[in-house]
């Protein structure tokens, strides 16, 4: 059960990965076409990416729970020592400063949508 709950802590990082890839595609992209239609697909789109990353994001930190509490029973490396805790701690500021840039375009692209809304009036 841990090793499946450690294995979707990595298979949610790479979900909300493709979600801010797709949000920052979709952020270039807008405005394609000046048009009803396609501003009525771009908030679609925007809703489903905006509920896998938000629940992508939830599940990385419930599954890295357990995750670091058996830690040392579970994964620790003995031949790696102490170093992998200063490795652990650079890989998660690495993902927390890659998650914050996603965060700011998400937040972006959420005005965008918010302003279309009123725009359309749903
Ligand atoms: C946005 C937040 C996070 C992201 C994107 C993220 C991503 C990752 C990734 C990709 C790994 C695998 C690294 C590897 O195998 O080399 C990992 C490992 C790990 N994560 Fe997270 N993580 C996040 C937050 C957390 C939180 C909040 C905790 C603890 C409560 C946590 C605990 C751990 C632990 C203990 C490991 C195993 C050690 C390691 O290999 O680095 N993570 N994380």
């Amino acid at each position: 059960m841990l090793m499946v709950s450690n294995y979707s802590h990595d298979i949610a990082t790479a979900f909300l990965a493709v979600s801010g890839i797709t949000m920052w595609i979709l952020s270039r992209g807008y405005p394609a076409f000046d048009s009803k239609d396609s501003e009525f697909l771009f908030i679609s789109a925007y809703e489903s990416i905006k509920k896998i990353a938000r629940y992508s994001l939830e599940w990385i930190i419930i599954a890295g729970i357990p995750r670091i509490i058996f830690y040392k029973q579970f994964e620790w490396s003995h031949m790696a020592g102490d170093l992998q805790v200063v490795a652990i701690v650079i890989k998660h500021i690495v993902m927390f400063l890659i998650v914050g840039t996603g965060l700011y375009y998400w937040a972006k692209l959420n005005k965008k949508v918010n302003y279309l809304k009123i725009k359309h009036q749903i």
